[in-house]
């Protein structure tokens, strides 16, 4: 078994969350609980599942609960010293070392990522969006990419097929199927419209990322929006290293950085008991 070569998750929380407003003007849109669990924990969980203790978390001014969350916190800890609804995140915040850094202007989620420079340093690494929640009871989809990565050794995105309608809200790639399921990435173009798109395969909130990602991002200019796009940037390192891979994954993603889809997950993991 060759050593565990991914170490570290960037998570990228510092967006405004303006689907969620009211909510989110004071209320970080990662913190909102599926059921009784913030979103970010189930994001923190499934990275431990993949064998990653070293969680870097991208916030913004306002978003100090994110910090507070994840610090044993002595009130709570004296108080309910049994308490049993406390002994999970108990066990991650003894477990994992968690590292934070301030995104000061929403440039993108290229540029998010980029602000995790320092915390992430010169090795591969993992990326969650909190707000894709992914469920995969056998194996968490990003260990899945973990697996993967140990055999390819390349940035790999997740992507599952949209409806044709919808590719104006994702990055979109084309490629050729290497393997069943895994697909070299040729071409990639965030949110184009439907009728422009190269495929409807979206790339959805996980990545394995090489750190050579870094230099690519701070030469990628503004893209769709305005913003550094990390479509923009993986299109580059396609084209310098041709090894980008996408990943039809195995599991079901919730969209909850949209209202029905967080309703829509919430249903799921109550119903299914899965808090
Ligand atoms: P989204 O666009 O879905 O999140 O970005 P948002 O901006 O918070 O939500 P809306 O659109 O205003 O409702 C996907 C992920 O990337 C992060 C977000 O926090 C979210 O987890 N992100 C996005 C950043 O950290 N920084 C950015 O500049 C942009």
């Amino acid at each position: 078994m060759p050593d565990v070569l991914i170490k570290k998750c960037l998570f990228p929380a510092a967006g405004y969350g303006t689907r969620f407003l009211p909510a989110t003007k004071s209320i970080p849109k990662e913190m909102i609980p599926v059921v009784n669990n913030p979103l970010i924990q189930y994001g923190v969980e499934e990275a431990m599942a993949a064998g990653i203790d070293s969680m870097a978390i991208i916030t913004s001014a306002g978003k100090e609960a994110l910090k507070n969350y994840f610090e044993l916190n002595e009130k709570f800890e004296q108080q309910l010293a049994d308490g049993k609804q406390l002994d999970q995140i108990r066990h991650i915040i003894e477990t994992c070392n968690f590292s934070f850094a301030i995104q000061e202007e929403m440039k993108g989620l290229g540029h998010a990522i980029l602000t995790g420079a320092q915390l992430i340093g010169d090795d591969p690494f993992a990326v969650i969006l909190p707000d894709d929640l992914c469920y995969a009871p056998e194996q968490g989809v990003l260990s899945q990419m973990v697996d993967l990565y140990m055999k390819h050794q390349c940035s790999i995105v997740a992507i599952e097929e949209v409806p044709q309608e919808e590719t104006n809200r994702y990055g979109i790639i084309a490629g050729d199927e290497i393997e069943p399921g895994l697909i070299r990435i040729t071409d990639m173009v965030e949110k184009p419209d439907p009728a422009q798109a190269p495929s409807n395969l979206a790339i959805i909130g996980r990545y394995i990322l090489t750190p050579d990602i870094f230099d690519i991002i701070r030469d990628t200019p503004p893209g769709r929006n305005d913003e550094i796009q990390i479509t923009d940037a993986l299109l580059t390192q396609v084209k310098q290293s041709g090894g980008v891979l996408g990943y039809k994954f195995n599991g079901r993603r919730f969209d909850c950085g949209t209202p029905p889809g967080f309703l829509e997950a919430s249903n799921f993991y109550f119903e299914n008991q899965l808090y």
